[in-house]
């Protein structure tokens, strides 16, 4: 009996035991097997990468950014802290493009937290947490966080992208059904592309379109998996939490909420889309947010009940499996931040006055904000990629630090400047910044359908 055999053949028994997928998997079956593929006339753009059409993208742009005298805006260098300013090139810039919404990543309490785990258990644990990896700041973590949240248990993960894939990829299998709000953050589409699951978009925040692909489907899959975000990224608009929550459980779904840009900032006490609704914390079956925004580090988590947590922690590759602990710097400086929030909800409150003086100037001046309400991301809507790039070069000219989203990040004809507004800004920032806007909407030259 080959060794192969007999570890195909426990799985199969542990699979139809459990009926839980198998973690080397993340949760899918043996794929079917494909048809012959067809021959391929093997050249030098499949094994040159000079060669690869993906870098015509980057030669392209950079090409443009050439032509038309821009300076190449991606990896910047800043020196310093990031907060509502921050020094580029010599020059202090107003900075709209860090999500440090809570203005904590340069706090001497949690610059100190950090230190001090470095000084107790160095740089790395050197192991998976399951293995030799797991120090006390983790579960500290874990348990403030769930109390914060007012549900069971919560699990910290290495990346809060490799969270949500993580996290997904193994909830979601085979013969299970996601459905998400089609601006979903990429972190929830490549987990649910990577679990094998039937996927299916819904136009965003459409409740009738979920609730028509529900009728028509959820009767031929058995676990039925919504994704949406308490903030979105791109747009800042707040989805309609308790109507999906009434959808979910008349279907018997799961929903799992991406609360990246909403934790910390949303809701009386900054406590993110439960606190802004006055939601049951359990009606929300899967609770995430990234930790590179408010809680001002790296890393990702899941909370909600103990029997999610409790699979995920021992069985999810990419979260508690197959991975390293995350730094005891990283986790220390989170929950250094966590209690920051939960002590100082006044910080939140004040991310959400300046967010509104944003928004409510702009649209004075007759910008448009778009969908974005109640958040503290702003986007400012432009014609085409070609102005949100000229404007974006000609505010950093200008010493205002904002970032331009253009095709395939948004549609063509949605791109705009994005605005991070954090709890350092000050009124005068804004109003500088949305006199500069108005003055170069109008002075930008016509585009030529480049972008
Ligand atoms: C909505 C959302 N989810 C997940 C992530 C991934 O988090 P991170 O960048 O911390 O890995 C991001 C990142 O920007 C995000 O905006």
């Amino acid at each position: 009996m080959s060794s192969i055999s007999h570890i195909e053949r426990l799985r199969a028994k542990l699979l139809g035991k459990t009926g839980t997928g198998d973690a080397a998997t993340a949760g899918g079956d043996a794929p079917a097997p494909r048809a012959a593929a067809a021959k391929v006339a093997v050249g030098p753009e499949h094994y040159d990468f000079a060669r690869f059409p993906e870098l015509r993208e980057y030669t392209n742009t950079r090409w443009y950014y050439d032509k038309q005298g821009y300076e190449w805006n991606m990896f910047r260098e800043h020196v310093g802290l990031v907060s509502a300013e921050v020094e580029v090139a010599g020059r202090k810039m107003i900075n709209f493009s860090s999500y440090n919404y809570l203005n904590l990543s340069g706090d001497p309490r949690v610059q100190a937290a950090a230190k001090q785990a470095i000084d107790s258990y160095g740089t790395s644990t050197g192991s998976g947490r399951i293995i030799m990896g797991e120090i006390p700041v983790f579960g500290e973590f874990e348990r403030e966080l769930a109390e914060m949240l007012g549900v069971e248990d919560a699990v910290l993960g290495v990346s809060g992208y490799g969270t949500n894939v993580a996290a997904i990829g193994y909830i979601a299998r085979k013969q299970d059904l996601v459905l998400y709000d089609e601006l979903v953050h990429n972190s929830m589409l490549v987990g649910a592309k990577l679990s094998g699951a039937r996927r299916f978009a819904f136009a965003h925040n459409d409740c009738d379109a979920l609730e028509r692909l529900l009728a028509e489907h959820r009767g031929s899959y058995e676990r039925v998996l919504i994704l949406t975000e308490g903030v979105f990224s791109m747009d800042g608009d707040i989805p309609d939490i308790p109507r999906l929550i009434d959808i979910k459980k008349r279907y018997h779904a799961l929903l799992m909420v991406d609360e990246a840009h909403s934790m910390g900032v949303i809701g009386p006490r900054g406590r993110g889309v439960v606190d802004h609704f006055g939601l049951d914390p359990a009606d929300i079956d899967i609770h995430y947010a990234s930790m590179s925004k408010a809680f001002a580090t790296v890393g990702g988590y899941i909370a909600g009940r103990r029997e999610l947590i409790t699979m995920l922690k021992h069985y999810a590759p990419g979260l508690g499996l197959y991975i390293a602990s995350p730094m005891p710097a990283n986790a220390a400086a989170g929950l250094a931040a966590l209690r920051i929030m939960r002590d100082e909800p006044e910080r939140a409150r004040r991310v959400i006055d300046s967010s509104n003086y944003f928004r409510e100037q702009a649209r004075a001046a007759g910008l448009d904000t778009g969908f974005s309400e109640g958040s503290a991301v702003i986007p400012v809507m432009l014609p085409d990629g070609e102005k949100a790039l000229w404007m974006a070069a000609r505010m950093f000219d200008n010493n205002v630090f904002t970032f331009p989203m253009i095709f395939p990040v948004v549609p063509r004809d949605a791109a705009r400047l994005r605005f991070f507004i954090n709890s350092a800004h000050t009124r005068e920032h804004i109003d500088r910044t949305i006199r500069l806007l108005v003055e170069l909407k109008a002075a930008a030259p016509a585009s030529r359908g480049l972008f």
